[in-house]
């Protein structure tokens, strides 16, 4: 059963206009490897306190590539839920929600009540932004508004475009950097609405745009987010963007090696605006998370896990947790919107290759039992242009497991994606969640003042394909527990202990 009037009644949180604290006790271990090579395993207690502000901002989202088919589907599904816009289908009436969205549809338990299971949203476990407020706004290296993007997304139901056309053709991307030499070529036609200048003049307008919005829109905090065509990879290099020092040398110095991406990326930083990376390239190069982690400005990615990937995340992780063992991973993907045309270069292809390659490898680490020493299943992943299925994503996989006594288990899997229809409320969990990170603050032990989390925001890891880790983090891939770590960090700012699962008053 679902439950969204609640509080939680504990000594531990004190709640006042102004934000809410708890105090908890993280429950965790110390492993150290004594003389003989044998291991000793400590449970440890430490005792937290995390403070979280109440006061929501109002919120502005600056989308860079906000006339593809994500950000304009994005648009339009906000406008249809804010406006409550009703459609009729073949099937009959739709009305519009935020299915997808781990922070608007997805629920977490938190116990039991004469022997049912009890539930609150997510939403609920601390004070969120609501995503019918969020400001939009953002780049586009095209020009067409937002009721144009919308029709050539071809995305939303036709008569559900139709009522938002008059809410949305007003709406007109800022010129974007463009750089040919880092998205394919066919998307050069596109290209009529770009910022000129060098590499610093560039991330100079980038600045003054994202001012110019918070001062139009009246906004208290904005968030940039990176739903623009997947780039290739840019060159790391020392000297070149190593540190951030070198990184803002090679900016002025206008080095061909700078991403738009990067520069996007470097604008934010520099205006202490939060900055997430949906695509899979390295934007995130090791001076623009240098400089980030100097100013203390949050930032995140890589690449949305949506469909394929997330899926393989949770399957794989449950073959191995089931002892089986996987020996070839295959995926073909063929899609036939813009970003299947765009990632029919090789070039781009190839970050979205690596992206979406690494995703068993922290799962088939866990289990030597089943894999020695470098030993790694076959992982192939194949992406083709076809433009008849348009936003419609077919992603097929096979996975070939080792089982009992040399016995061979093989999954099939085909999924229509509706690529856009699954990015979406991603994005929006992203920006809800950046935006509720900078409000929570943590001390340890009594020891220290209160700090914000490290700002490479491990958090959203859930959400995205190649997570961005602080330095000397592990990378978790694995669905269940990003999801654990995300529900269990606003668990506990609200004094709450994770769910466990052991139901022990039951036993
Ligand atoms: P899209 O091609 O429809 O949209 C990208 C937009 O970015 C285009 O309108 C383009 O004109 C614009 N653009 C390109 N370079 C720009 C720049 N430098 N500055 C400003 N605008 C620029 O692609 P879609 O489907 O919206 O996907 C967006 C990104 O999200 C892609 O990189 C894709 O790989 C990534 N992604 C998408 C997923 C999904 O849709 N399920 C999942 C994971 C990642």
């Amino acid at each position: 059963m679902l439950i969204d009037n609640y509080k939680v009644a504990s000594p531990n949180v004190t709640e006042t206009e102004e934000a809410v604290t708890a105090s908890y006790n993280y429950e965790s271990t110390d492993i150290e490897q004594a003389k003989d090579g044998s291991w000793v395993v400590t449970p440890t207690h430490t005792q937290y306190e995390f403070k979280t502000h109440k006061q929501l901002p109002k919120l502005g989202v600056m989308l860079v590539g906000w006339g593809g088919n994500n950000g304009s589907t994005l648009t339009a599904s906000i406008l249809a839920n804010k406006k409550g816009i009703t459609w009729m289908t073949k099937e009959g009436l739709k009305k519009p929600n935020y299915f997808g969205s781990i922070t608007q549809a997805s629920t977490c338990r938190v116990g039991n009540y004469r022997g049912e299971e009890m539930y609150v949203p997510m939403s609920s476990l601390l004070p969120m932004c609501n995503p019918n407020d969020l400001v939009i706004g953002g780049w586009d290296i095209s020009s067409a508004n937002l009721a144009e993007a919308m029709q050539r997304a071809q995305v939303l139901d036709f008569e559900l475009q139709r009522q938002l056309v008059p809410f949305m053709k007003d709406l007109t991307p800022l010129p974007g950097v463009y750089d040919e030499d880092f998205i394919a070529a066919n998307q050069s036609e596109r290209a009529d609405n770009v910022v000129k200048g060098s590499k610093k003049e560039q991330m100079e307008t980038i600045r003054q745009q994202i001012r110019d919005f918070k001062e139009a829109s009246q906004v208290d905090k904005v968030i940039v987010l990176w739903t623009a065509n997947t780039e290739r990879y840019s060159s790391v290099a020392e000297g070149l963007n190593d540190t951030a020092e070198n990184f803002l040398a090679s900016i002025d110095k206008n080095e061909a090696e700078v991403a738009p991406s990067s520069l996007y990326g470097a604008a934010c930083v520099l205006e202490g605006v939060p900055f997430i990376n949906g695509a899979p390239q390295n934007t995130l190069v090791p001076g623009l998370i240098e400089l980030a982690v100097q100013r203390n400005v949050l930032i995140g990615g890589d690449d949305f896990k949506s469909g394929q990937t997330k899926l393989k995340s949770v399957l794989v992780d449950f073959l191995v947790g089931a002892g089986f063992k996987p020996t070839s991973i295959v995926s073909y993907n063929h899609l036939g919107n813009n970003d299947g045309m765009n990632l029919s270069a090789p070039q781009t292809f190839r970050s979205k290759e690596i992206s979406k390659s690494n995703v068993v490898d922290d799962v088939v680490a866990s289990n030597s039992i089943l894999y020695g020493p470098g030993e790694h299943p076959d992982h192939v992943v194949v992406i083709k242009y076809v433009p008849t299925v348009a936003d419609s994503k077919r992603a097929m996989d096979e996975y070939i497991s080792e089982i009992f006594m040399g016995g061979r288990n093989t999954l099939a899997i085909h999924n229509t994606c509706e690529d856009s229809l699954l990015a979406a409320p991603i994005i929006l969990d992203l920006v809800l969640l950046a935006e509720l990170i900078g409000r929570i603050e943590l001390r340890k032990d009594g020891q220290e003042a209160f700090r914000g989390f490290h700002p490479v925001a491990v958090l959203l890891s859930y959400l995205t394909k190649a997570p961005v880790v602080p330095q000397g983090t592990p990378v978790i891939n694995a669905l269940g527990k990003q999801r654990a770590m995300l529900e269990n960090v606003l668990r506990a700012c609200v004094g709450l202990q994770p769910d466990n699962s052991m139901l022990l008053e039951l036993k």
